[in-house]
């Protein structure tokens, strides 16, 4: 069933496991991590950006999520969810189109405006009772920094993680630790003593952990005794799905029919999200 993501997140936190916040951009992947946490009877987020919203259509993308999850996920608690949402304008659409759970990420701004544009964003977004995270400090990106960036630079203050907590009353927060997206090699070792100092700080909000899909049991461990309830995670599924799509144009081209091949995709997909909803799950 359609869920809050704000209750899926503080249930984790209340009781000491983390979920899989997973992006999809189309039926077969929003298919495949429902089909997944009805096997493993766990909740999951499922989330959206901006430019998945621009790829499908605003309201085509929110209805096929809403009905996949709607028709195959029973009571199991889906949360859905816009992620990286870099502007005022990308979160009104999102909103605007149904989602009850956005994240404003105007990390790439300075401090002051970071602040200005996620109060903004939560006083809009919480008047219609939707949840807001925000973000603070840099996740990096492949193609978007230096690749071997000044760690000390990006990483989440804590202090300024309190405080932006404080004035602004987002719901949710990710933190930069040395964690990043896509392939960017990401700090040897993530910060542990400055994640451990934010949760110390705000004890209360939950830590989201985007550039999940490299990461293995013990890192999970040590985040979630820290206060992170939340794993974003795209590239594996997106490396599950293309596998697929290449092997079937490479190898086994004389199949002419797509559903053959996005079937196998989705499939794909859905072993990988098994796979860490369990390491989510148990850390
Ligand atoms: O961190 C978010 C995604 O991995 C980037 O997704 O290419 O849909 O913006 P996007
Ligand atoms: P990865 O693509 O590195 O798994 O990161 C996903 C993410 O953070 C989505 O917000
Ligand atoms: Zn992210």
């Amino acid at each position: 069933m359609l869920a809050s993501v704000k209750n899926i997140l503080e249930e984790a936190k209340a009781n000491g496991y983390a979920v899989g916040a997973f992006n999809v951009f189309n039926m077969e992947e929003a298919q495949a991590v429902v089909r997944a946490a009805v096997k493993k009877h766990n909740p999951v987020i499922i989330q959206i950006t901006e430019k998945t919203m621009n790829y499908a259509g605003d309201g085509v993308i929110y209805d096929v999520v809403k009905n996949v999850v709607e028709k195959e996920s029973a009571s199991i608690p889906i949360g859905f969810h816009l992620d990286h949402g870099h502007s005022f304008d990308v979160v009104m659409r999102a909103i605007g189109a149904g989602m009850s759970s956005v994240m404003i990420d105007a990390s790439e701004h300075s401090l002051r405006e970071n602040m200005a544009i996620t109060k903004r964003v939560v006083d809009f977004a919480h008047a219609k009772n939707v949840a807001v995270q925000a973000e603070i400090g840099k996740v990096p990106y492949l193609g978007g920094m230096d690749p071997n960036p000044d760690w000390d630079k990006i990483m989440t203050n804590p202090l300024d993680a309190k405080w932006l907590v404080e004035e602004t009353g987002v719901d949710a927060l990710a933190v930069a630790i040395g964690n990043a997206h896509d392939f960017f090699r990401e700090r040897p070792e993530p910060d542990w003593a400055r994640l451990e100092e934010i949760h110390k700080l705000i004890p209360n909000t939950p830590l989201i952990l985007h550039g999940a899909s490299d990461w293995v049991n013990h890192k999970v461990t040590e985040a979630v005794k820290r206060g992170v309830v939340c794993f974003n995670v795209d590239t594996d599924l997106r490396v599950a799905f293309n596998t697929v799509l290449c092997q079937f144009t490479h190898d086994k081209c004389t199949i002419i029919d797509p559903r053959t091949v996005m079937a196998e995709a989705r499939d794909a997909v859905q072993r990988v999200v098994e796979k860490k909803i369990e390491m989510f799950r148990n850390p």
